[in-house]
């Protein structure tokens, strides 16, 4: 069975296809979607030797010409000098303006593929073919591509929706439990603010995976048809938990925790900060946690990193205007907003519960 979510944005709107063994159909949704010439496979070697060869045959026997592009797994490869690589190798291989990018991978594949996809000619089509939970149910989506920067996280980057995103569930099976696990802080970020019911039925174990990444996608989906470019504000509701992640993410070093892990710290954080600031009930911060803690996630800083460190970083990232950021935060589950006014001190006090040591 396969669902299909579409993203609607005009002429710039695609469809989402979910299920399994949907690797063997990569060559012919290329071709539903009216692509031709030559198709450029990105992928880390991890993944491009497990599934490379599955989706390179797909699109030979749909007759498209094939070339495989692999980077290195991890954070590390989100950055210029890896982009900068891909972009010569595909010059090598003659991949030409009417030729496509596929970025067969997680979220570090599909948002660097999706990156040079969008720059190289000044932009080919790029189908994206999620290989994580975290990515078929969140980046492989919405268009939002980047590398990272020292100075922080996706600093560098384009929108560039994809013309198709292909997301096989059978290519999850082979997720370590780290990996498998971290996608989850993204589905609890979608029940925090606009699903309640999916934090309920993580928590009791009640879902079914393709079925649980359709809701997400479609979710995902409302946000992005509805502020595609961040301009409105609406779809910054989707940072939840991303401002004090990032900078977990950042400060422990890049790679050292997965970017779920550090959400799911930002995310308690957030929600400290929501209910001194929103009105969010001490229940429901411990109904977080304890959802969170299913999915082994992360709830306290690991190796006691320094919030001063972190908070520094925010600091640096972010723009505080007479000293108050703007900040998402959750009144109530199910429901965000922006609020433009959180300060230092509300964050140090969201800090100090996922690190309560000393500075
Ligand atoms: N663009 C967006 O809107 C958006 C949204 C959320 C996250 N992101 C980005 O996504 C990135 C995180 O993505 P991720 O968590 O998927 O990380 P990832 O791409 O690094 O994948 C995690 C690990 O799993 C391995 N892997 C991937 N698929 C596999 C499979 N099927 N079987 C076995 N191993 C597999 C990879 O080789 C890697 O080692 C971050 O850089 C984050 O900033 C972007
Ligand atoms: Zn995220």
């Amino acid at each position: 069975m396969i669902r299909i979510v579409t993203v609607k944005l005009g002429p710039r709107s695609y469809p989402v296809e979910i299920g399994e063994k949907l690797l063997n159909e990569v060559g012919r949704i290329c071709r539903a979607v009216s692509l031709t010439g030559r198709a450029a496979v990105v992928s880390d070697r991890k993944v491009g030797d497990l599934y490379g060869a599955q989706v390179s045959n797909a699109l030979a026997n749909e007759g498209f010409k094939v070339s495989n592009h692999l980077v290195n797994p991890g954070e590390a490869s989100k950055s210029f000098a890896v982009a900068a690589a891909l972009c010569e190798d595909f010059a090598r291989h003659g991949v030409d303006r009417q030729s496509f990018v596929v970025a067969l991978g997680g979220g570090v594949v599909g948002d660097l593929a999706g990156f040079a996809a969008a720059i190289y000619y000044r932009g080919v089509p790029v189908v994206q073919v999620p290989t994580t939970i975290m990515a078929q149910v969140d980046s492989s989506v919405g268009g939002k591509t980047g590398i990272n920067l020292s100075a922080g996280k996706n600093l560098v980057g384009a929108f560039h929706q994809p013309v198709a995103v292909v997301a096989d569930t059978t290519t999850l099976a082979t997720l370590g439990s780290r990996e498998w696990n971290e996608g989850f802080a993204e589905v609890i970020k979608y029940g925090v603010i606009r699903e309640k019911r999916l934090l309920a039925e993580l928590g009791n174990g009640n879902f079914e995976v393709p079925e649980l990444i359709r809701q997400c996608v479609a979710i995902k989906a409302s946000f992005v048809e509805e502020d595609e470019r961040e301009t409105a504000g609406s779809r910054a509701l989707l940072n939840f938990g991303h401002t004090i992640g990032h900078a977990i993410e950042a400060v422990a070093g890049y790679g050292t925790l997965l970017h779920g892990e550090a959400v799911a710290l930002g995310m308690v954080a957030a929600a400290q900060v929501s209910a001194k600031r929103a009105g969010l009930q001490e229940e429901e911060i411990q109904e977080l946690i304890r959802v969170l803690k299913r999915f082994d996630l992360p709830t306290e800083l690991p190796d006691r990193l320094s919030r001063s460190q972190i908070l520094e970083k925010i600091f640096v990232d972010k723009k505080f205007v007479n000293g108050k950021i703007r900040f998402v935060v959750t009144p109530a589950f199910g429901s965000a907003l922006l609020a433009e006014n959180i300060t230092m001190d509300d964050l140090e006090f969201g800090l100090s519960a996922i690190a309560p040591w000393p500075m």
